[in-house]
């Protein structure tokens, strides 16, 4: 099993490409299973859950095919509306080809999806809006039988709370559906609005993706077409942490600003300075962090959950208190107690997380136990003195792509092993 080695207290400097969004080409690739004929999908990261879906498309009965980061995926009709359990379990973005495969389908049968252990991650929203459109499910030691013997129907969904998947699985299996489905309280995530415009490129009716109210009018049938990738928000907002930890002066490129709003303005709070020049943004991070006093997570545009861990790092050694709110899930603080190793002072009580920022962290053998709990321990070991040690890179190599070598090509010293 490899490790992440770091000797940290390097300062970060230069600029570095920003992958293509774990979270939208997941969904994407599970939308080429509905799209006949072939889709290219440029911008796609390599990443073990990406991977993972082109086993599943492979698995259907697809061809899909990676040169570099374009991904081709050519889809003559699905052998197979089964997805097994150890393909399910690789990834929490498995859940949506639900959505495809019943549209696709007529049917379909999954277990529930893995993913990232930070809270029990229901999809109860997904099985009552896919009943609404007129699925029968029927669930049984954990996986999922569903037909629809009348087709399905659109109609008018309000979600209790914008999941981001669900409002995915849903777009999904109402893109043919007969007749127009509402998506009232959508989720409004940028990754919504690019797999709408794949999905619209493959000659959906879609309208109102990211606007909170979601419009399908359905269609006959979707073909295949070329699409790319929106950048990664969220590997944007972990190199912006990382500069920051370092008092770094790094340019990110290929960004889209509008999606960093709330993290950018967390760290100008911060003494950061931001300077936007098209698709770059240029970080340069003082000697030392102010404290970003209080951050609660959002659905999107709000603070994202994803960024908490890797700003959460950064906060563990400015020069003040921070306290988070974590509102989305409910175990999402496990890469605190391995900051603790490092020296960091922080406190968690359910939602809560009060950090006190300390002049300096020191070097240690932590343990990622999830993806962004990972890019967290990242971050820390860049401002530690001495060596870190990162067991469970598995994790980071989820939804980084190539970060170390990204990290080093900046200045840092790290390695993996
Ligand atoms: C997506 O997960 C992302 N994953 C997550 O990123 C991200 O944190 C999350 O959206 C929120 O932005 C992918 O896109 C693959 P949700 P998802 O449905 O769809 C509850 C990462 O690090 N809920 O918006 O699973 C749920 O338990 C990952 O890249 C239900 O109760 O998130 C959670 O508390 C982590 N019932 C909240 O809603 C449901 O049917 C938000 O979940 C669905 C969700």
């Amino acid at each position: 099993m490899s490790k992440l080695y770091i000797t940290g207290r390097k300062r970060l400097n230069g600029a570095v490409k920003v992958q293509g969004a774990k979270n939208s080409a997941l969904p994407i690739l599970a939308a080429t299973a509905l799209c006949k004929g072939e889709s290219v999908i440029y911008n796609c990261p390599v990443l073990s859950d990406t991977e993972a879906s082109l086993m599943t498309l492979r698995y259907l009965g697809c061809r899909a095919e990676r040169s570099g980061n374009t991904v081709i995926v050519r889809n003559d009709g699905l052998r197979r509306s089964d997805i097994p359990d150890s393909l399910m379990r690789k990834t929490r973005g498995s859940v949506v080809f639900l959505g495809a495969v019943l549209a696709a389908e007529g049917k379909a049968k999954i277990c529930l999806p893995g993913g990232c252990d930070i809270g029990i991650r229901p999809i109860d929203m997904h099985i009552k809006a896919l009943r609404k459109l007129g699925a029968v499910i029927k669930e049984r030691r954990g996986c999922l039988d569903c037909r629809v013997p009348h087709g399905l129907k659109g109609c008018e969904i309000a979600l209790p709370f914008p999941s981001v998947g669900a409002t995915e699985d849903i777009m999904l299996a109402a893109c043919t559906a007969d007749g127009t489905t509402t998506i009232t309280n959508a989720a409004r995530e940028p990754e919504i609005g690019d797999l709408a415009d794949f999905l619209n490129r493959c000659g959906a009716q879609i309208s109102g993706a990211g606007e909170g109210t979601v419009i399908i009018d359905g269609v006959n049938e979707l073909k295949g077409c070329a699409h790319a990738v929106i950048p990664d928000r969220i590997v944007a907002a972990t190199l912006i942490s990382c500069a920051a930890v370092t008092g770094g002066d790094i340019t990110l490129k290929g960004v889209i600003h509008s999606h960093l709003g709330a993290v950018v303005s967390v760290f100008e709070d911060a003494g950061c300075a931001f300077k936007a020049d098209g698709n770059e943004l240029r970080i340069k991070a003082p000697e030392r962090l102010e404290p970003m006093k209080l951050i609660r997570t959002m659905p999107y545009p709000g603070f994202p959950t994803d960024a908490q861990a890797p700003v959460l790092a950064a906060a563990a050694v400015a020069d003040g208190t921070t306290v988070f709110i974590e509102n989305i899930f409910e175990n999402r603080y496990r890469h605190a107690a391995e900051l603790a190793r490092m020296g960091a002072d922080i406190r968690t009580e359910g939602k809560l997380a009060v950090v006190e920022g300390v002049p300096r962290l020191y070097g240690a053998a932590v343990e990622a136990t999830d993806l962004r709990g990972a890019a967290a321990l990242v971050a820390a070991g860049l401002c530690c003195e001495g060596k870190t040690e990162i067991s469970g890179v598995k994790y980071l190599e989820r939804g980084y792509e190539d970060f170390e070598q990204k990290l080093a090509a900046l200045g840092a010293e790290i390695v993996k092993l």
